[in-house]
């Protein structure tokens, strides 16, 4: 069994830092599919915690290879921040593979993130302003700058020269801002070359070797299914595939060798940015969830947004992502509600709907249904099975599962390593 998936089942935030951590120990490769530094995992080891960007989660596991696979957009500054705040905390990164594929951020992309969104106003996407969505944009548009251009300067300054011409022309004539010169990103690109060589190669033939071996390689997402550039809530999503798929085409692994798709799903919803959510709460609720849980985002410092569980996501997850298996994460912050509201269906101009509805201008009317769950008040942190949950709480998974289409293999009790109550095993 040998190639697993774990992906965000809501809006991102779920908790994936954590359960990939937590897997990290038992597998060989952590590989990141798809997005960049957008993503903010969190990962609490004893008394440090660590809030990982770009980097795997498995890189906290000293026996576990990280992997940043072709479907990553790259900023290799802060990539390079990044792996030597870890050195400086005494954890070993040498063991980082990048696929020469994937593609850089460049600063440029940046500037051009920032820009669209304020001249986008109120209808803004509320993107985390990494340049995420113009590099991923530069590659469908065939002027990206892959990380093994930083190796052949004759080529890294013609594509530069190409991405730039039109985007030069937006930025003074539309924008209202300075051109960008060509000399100064590549001189700025090529200065990272050499300290990201040690990392670069050819992962997808190295990941493929490695299951042939029989190795256990997990996949890890950023962000979550509602925001897939194909399934979320389009456009008020990222520009990339963090769902089940994309872990194939962002690693160049077939997806006949993915036996388990993992998805972590929160035991309430939260989303950061813009867009449609039922659920969301705007009463003391809401703030309740917020201040408990530690809903800020770990990227942009933004406050999330929170609302009730949505089972009409959890289930859709479910189906575009062939989830074997759910980990249900952050029970622990629901304590204390004497009665939990749970979204069942939604209400659509009047009628009844089960499933999340294709159109975007029927998801932005749907209005949840709920059915009230008893709430518990014991402190569930210490529990380490399902039967030692009080009855309530069991009650409240049991209904989840049911409601969400997979069976829920773990739950999150608390944001440690081991506050976790394993059910089935996942490896
Ligand atoms: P990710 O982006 O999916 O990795 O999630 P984030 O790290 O952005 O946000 C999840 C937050 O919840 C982090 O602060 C985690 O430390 C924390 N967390 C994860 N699982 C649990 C849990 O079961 N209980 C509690 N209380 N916190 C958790
Ligand atoms: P993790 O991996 C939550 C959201 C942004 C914005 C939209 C587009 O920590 O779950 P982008 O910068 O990607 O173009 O922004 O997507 N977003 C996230 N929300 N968690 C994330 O990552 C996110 N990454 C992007 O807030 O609404
Ligand atoms: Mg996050």
């Amino acid at each position: 069994m040998p190639a697993l998936v774990l992906l965000g089942a809501q809006w991102g935030d779920e908790g994936k830092g954590k359960a990939t951590d937590l897997l990290g120990g038992s597998v060989d490769y952590v590989v990141r599919y798809q997005g960049g530094n957008n993503a903010g995992h969190t990962v609490v080891v004893g008394d440090q915690k660590y809030a990982l960007h770009l980097l795997p989660s498995g890189i906290l596991s000293p026996g576990c290879t990280p992997v940043i696979g072709n479907g990553v957009v790259v900023d290799p500054s802060v990539l390079l921040s990044e792996l030597s705040g870890l050195n400086e905390r005494g954890v070993d990164t040498s063991k980082l593979l990048i696929s020469g594929n994937a593609h850089i951020i460049t600063p440029y992309n940046v500037t051009v993130d920032k820009v669209t969104e304020r001249f986008l106003g109120k209808r803004k996407i509320g993107t985390t302003g990494r340049g995420i969505g113009p590099t991923y944009a530069d590659k469908i548009n065939r002027v990206g700058i892959r990380v093994q251009d930083l190796y052949d300067e004759s080529i890294l300054t013609q594509k530069v020269e190409a991405a730039l011409d039109g985007k030069n022309q937006l930025l003074t004539k539309l924008y209202n801002r300075r051109a960008i010169a060509v000399d100064q990103v590549v001189e700025e690109l090529l200065g990272y070359a050499e300290k990201l060589a040690p990392y670069v190669t050819d992962t997808v033939l190295l990941l493929n070797q490695a299951l042939e071996a029989n190795k256990v390689v997990l996949f890890e997402g950023g962000q979550g299914t509602l925001l897939d550039i194909d399934h979320g809530t389009y456009p008020f999503v990222t520009s990339s595939n963090p769902t089940a798929g994309g872990a194939c085409t962002g690693s160049g692994v077939g997806p006949t060798k993915i036996s388990r798709v993992i998805g972590i799903l929160k035991a309430y919803t939260t989303r950061v940015g813009s867009g449609p959510f039922p659920t969301e709460l705007f009463d003391e609720d809401g703030e309740a969830l917020r201040r408990i849980g530690g809903e800020r985002g770990v990227t942009t410092g933004r406050d999330r947004r929170c609302g009730w569980f949505d089972a009409v996501i959890a289930r859709y997850a479910t189906r575009v992502n062939g989830l074997t298996d759910f980990f249900l994460t952050k029970l622990d912050v629901l304590t204390g509600w004497e009665q939990i509201p749970v979204c069942v269906a939604y209400e659509i101009d009047g009628r009844r709907v089960e499933e999340l509805p294709y159109s975007q201008s029927d998801f932005h009317h749907a209005k949840p249904i709920y059915e009230t769950l008893a709430g518990w008040s014991e402190d569930i942190t210490k529990a380490k099975s399902f039967s030692e949950l009080p009855k309530n709480a069991q009650a409240y998974v049991k209904a989840l599962e049911e409601m969400s289409g997979a069976p829920i293999s773990a739950i999150g009790v608390g944001p440690g390593r081991d506050e976790t109550i394993e059910i089935n095993s996942f490896l």
